[in-house]
């Protein structure tokens, strides 16, 4: 695997030595787990070149100690993609990807607003731009994104469409612990009773009970219940267990 730090080596790089492969893309913020790593085997599978990108991209925490707290071991990292076989490591740095800084951002203005959106006002502008200018410098012919994301894969698969972007984006499944807790950069920070009860959140949004009920549920179980909201046949939550905030999903 290379590792590339700056972008005009790998823009060079690309255009000498990949040009006319199939390259398959997966963006992450680091703190590599299972979850990511599905992405990158499903890349590996399906394309001639898988590339990763690890940048805690500041723009889309609206929160400053959150950014401030994410797990970053960039060595462990590389030694995971190491092992899965990825070609491509890019770990960019703020002025190669802002330039502009940030004056030039994409806004969505309708399913952006909700959900994470709401609760997190900026963040899928920060999103929506950093992939963008990713798959701009990547040109990947896929670009891998999880389910456990939903709402990110749905606003990136709508964004490469609205403009006219080729690369096609494909949907992963959310990777759980044995007690189905989704996989998560944050779960490390659980405490060791917050972990005890966390997979209480995933199997909340599995019955078939309304969105109100599954919220007492989980308050009387002592989560803090951001939302629980259903779109498009799919159930959505986002909530804290004391300092961690957790978000799923389900099909129902
Ligand atoms: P990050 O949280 O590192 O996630 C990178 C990718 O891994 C996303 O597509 C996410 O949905 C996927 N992923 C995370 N946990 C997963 C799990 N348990 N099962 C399956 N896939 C999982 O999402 C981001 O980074 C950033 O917003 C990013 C897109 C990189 C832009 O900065």
């Amino acid at each position: 695997m290379k590792s590339i730090i700056r972008l005009a080596e790998w823009k060079k790089l690309r255009d000498k030595s990949i040009t006319g492969k199939l390259v398959g893309f997966i963006p992450t913020m680091g703190a590599i787990h299972d979850g990511h790593l599905s992405l990158v085997r499903q890349s590996i599978r399906e394309n001639d070149i898988t590339v990763v990108s690890i940048y805690v991209n500041p723009t889309q925490f609206n929160n400053h100690s959150d950014y401030e707290n994410y797990p970053n071991d960039l060595d462990q990292d590389q030694a995971l993609l190491v092992d899965e076989g990825v070609n491509y490591c890019l770990l960019p740095i703020y002025d190669d990807l802002y330039s502009d800084r940030y004056h030039f951002r994409i806004n969505e203005t309708n399913y952006s607003k909700i959900m994470e959106g709401k609760m997190r006002p900026g963040h899928f502008n920060g999103v929506l731009t950093v992939v963008m200018k990713l798959m701009n410098v990547v040109k990947p012919n896929r670009m891998y994104m999880g389910e456990k994301d939903y709402q990110q894969y749905q606003l990136l698969k709508d964004m490469a469409k609205a403009f006219f972007m080729d690369t096609k984006i494909i949907l992963c499944p959310t990777i759980r612990e044995n007690d189905g807790l989704a996989l998560s950069s944050r779960n490390k920070r659980l405490l060791e009773q917050e972990r005890g009860i966390a997979h209480q959140f995933y199997h909340q949004l599995l019955t078939n009970n309304p969105p109100d009920v599954i919220t007492d549920e989980l308050e009387r179980k002592k989560f803090h219940v951001e939302y629980i909201e259903e779109h498009g046949g799919r159930r959505f939550g986002a909530v804290r267990l004391g300092k961690v905030r957790l978000i799923d999903n389900v099909e129902i």
